[in-house]
């Protein structure tokens, strides 16, 4: 809801927001100058004393101010002028937040607008801040806030019908770290020319939603999606790395806003050992991906019945604003059908281990939740291809896969593109890389296996391999080698390859018996590790068995390359 972002900005830009009230000459003149003198002491203070703390021989890279020193300081300061942030904020809450409030509406209401807004007599209370070591053009400042608040928030909500309801907004109990990011630094007063802040982590929000003289159920679903609606909103409008900025010299400071910065593509291939979440029959598991988790950034895989070692392969883009802090989070979920989805496990992976330009292959293992981790149980492991390419680089970073291939077609969309959103660039990204086909000829040698389970009476088995192009539809086998856990088959297939960026590779494992075979386990790959090593030899462990190894060497052959135009 529109109120929380307002007092985020309120709280969040602390000293930003005061300066910015003074420079928007909100208030009376003579607060102004009491609130001027105030802000010059402290902005002067920052960027000397930073200046002369930042010297990176005498400290280190997390500079600690005289911590308790400056919170009562800062405390003691904000305590004094709360009540004119009060009054100067509530109009320009009101103002700011309710184009956002009527963008994430919920579609069961017809309008939402504030009816009252003060924010309380109880200041927020700084309870950590620090300096950030970053580049010398700028200060990067954290600060940890925490509020009780009693604000006097009151919501006009109307529903379709024409029922008007009252919605007050009670009990908030927020604490939040915001960053504070002052760029350009420059000579003249106040020494910065403009003031971004963003919430960089939020750590808490409670609050109690009550309608007045009546209650939450008259509507149904209204308290869900009102409270869906406050963490897309602060989600989308203020955590970082989505900033909010506040020139204050003038000048052109587009350069210090959010852009794409990159695209994350990353093929979701398989999962194994998911846990049970069904009592009947396997869990049905689908994935959701998001480096931001808005709704309409989330990406949703297909849903695989009764399987609990999916394989799904499917390929996702995603647009990247921050590759350094910025990650990529998945969840698998147990799909109920009506039910709401049950959570098998997630797993969440920095864009910043990821070498641009270079496939990194993943066994991502799931837990319970990525913040606590208490719980150990193992929930399963998902397998994903990873390749980030950031724009701008279309002539340092050869195609992984065939240097005859720009790396991405990602630059030449985003050229005639720089206007689209987000969407647009995710969609026409994975059209163009569709039209990229790999040809050539794939040697497979199955060498050996070893510590294969047993499956006779004899203590023994009668293996042989299965090999299959899954996409192509072609099958072969070994031969079958008697009475053996340690297999030697050193067998070489050739398979010609059509389209080998999606193709799956299958190693099934089973036991020669008279009446029929018994299975002993599989292995499946994608064939991105053979393009981009030529020549591979490995040991693989058997999945779906209680042991076993398979011993394999890949060889690939390109063929010329073609685009399907
Ligand atoms: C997601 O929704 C928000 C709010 O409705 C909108 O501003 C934004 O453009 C949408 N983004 C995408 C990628 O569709
Ligand atoms: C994987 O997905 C791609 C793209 O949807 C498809 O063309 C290909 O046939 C699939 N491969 C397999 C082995 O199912
Ligand atoms: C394996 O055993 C079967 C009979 O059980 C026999 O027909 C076959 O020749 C044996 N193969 C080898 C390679 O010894
Ligand atoms: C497999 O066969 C090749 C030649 O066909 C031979 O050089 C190699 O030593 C064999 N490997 C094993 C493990 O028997």
């Amino acid at each position: 809801m529109g109120f929380v972002i307002g007092i985020v900005l309120g709280v969040a830009s602390g000293f930003g927001l005061i300066m910015a009230l003074v420079y928007y000459g909100n208030i009376r003149a003579k607060r102004r100058a009491d609130l001027a003198a105030t802000v010059a002491a402290f902005s002067r203070m920052t960027v000397q004393d930073a200046r002369k703390l930042l010297t990176p021989e005498e400290y280190p890279p997390w500079v600690i101010f005289p911590q308790m020193e400056k919170l009562k300081w800062l405390n003691s300061q904000l305590e004094k002028l709360w009540p004119y942030i009060n009054e100067a904020a509530s109009e320009l809450i009101k103002s700011s937040v309710e184009p956002v409030l009527e963008q994430y509406r919920p579609v069961i209401l017809a309008s939402m607008t504030f009816k009252k807004l003060t924010l309380g007599t109880v200041a927020p209370q700084f309870t950590g801040i620090c300096i950030i070591d970053s580049d010398p053009g700028e200060i990067i400042m954290e600060m940890e806030v925490q509020w009780d608040g009693n604000p006097n928030i009151v919501l006009d909500v109307k529903t379709h019908v024409g029922v008007a309801l009252p919605i007050q907004v009670k009990n908030i109990g927020f604490t939040g770290l915001f960053r504070i990011i002052f760029k350009p630094l420059v000579d003249e007063f106040p020494c910065f020319g403009a003031v971004s802040y963003s919430l960089r982590k939020k750590k808490d929000l409670d609050f109690t939603l009550k309608v007045i003289g009546g209650d939450m159920s008259i509507v149904p679903g209204l308290s869900d999606s009102i409270d869906n609606m406050i963490r897309d909103a602060i989600e989308d409008s203020i955590t970082w790395p989505v900033r909010k900025i506040i020139p204050i010299i003038p000048g052109d400071y587009s350069d210090l806003e959010l852009k794409p910065r990159g695209i994350l593509e990353v093929k979701l291939v398989q999962a194994k050992d998911l846990s049970n979440k069904d009592l009947i029959g396997k869990s049905d598991p689908f994935a959701s991906l998001f480096i931001r988790p808005l709704r309409n950034r989330t990406k949703k895989s297909k849903t695989i019945n009764n399987q609990l070692n999916p394989i799904w392969n499917e390929t996702f883009d995603f647009v990247v604003e921050d590759p350094s802090t910025q990650h990529l989070t998945l969840r698998v979920y147990d799909d109920e059908g009506l039910q709401p989805p049950q959570l098998i496990g997630c797993a969440h992976i920095p864009i910043n281990v990821l070498e641009p330009g270079k496939v990194k292959i993943e066994w991502l293992t799931l837990v319970k939740d990525l913040e606590v981790q208490r719980d150990t149980k193992y929930r399963g492991q998902v397998n994903l291809e990873l390749l980030y390419c950031p724009f701008g680089t279309e002539n340092q970073i050869l195609n992984p896969f065939s240097s005859n291939v720009p790396l991405t077609n990602v630059e030449r969309v985003l050229k005639d593109t720089t206007d689209d959103d987000v969407s647009d660039i995710e969609r026409k990204t994975s059209e163009k890389k569709h039209e990229v086909i790999l040809r050539g000829v794939l040697s497979v040698t199955v060498v050996s296996a070893e510590n294969l389970p047993v499956m006779d009476l004899t203590g023994k088995s009668d293996p042989y391999v299965v090999v299959s192009m899954k996409k192509a539809g072609t099958k072969v086998k070994t031969r079958v080698l008697n009475e053996t856990l340690n297999p030697v088959w050193n067998q070489t297939f050739d398979f010609v390859v059509e389209d080998a960026l999606h193709e799956l590779l299958i190693f099934e494992v089973y036991d020669h018996d008279t009446i029929g075979k018994n299975y002993m386990g599989r292995y499946i790959m994608t064939l991105t590790r053979v393009l981009l090593e030529g020549d591979l030899y490995d040991v693989f462990d058997l999945d779906g068995t209680k042991s076993g190894r398979l011993a394999l060497n890949l060889k690939w052959t390109p063929q010329p390359i073609m685009r399907d135009v």
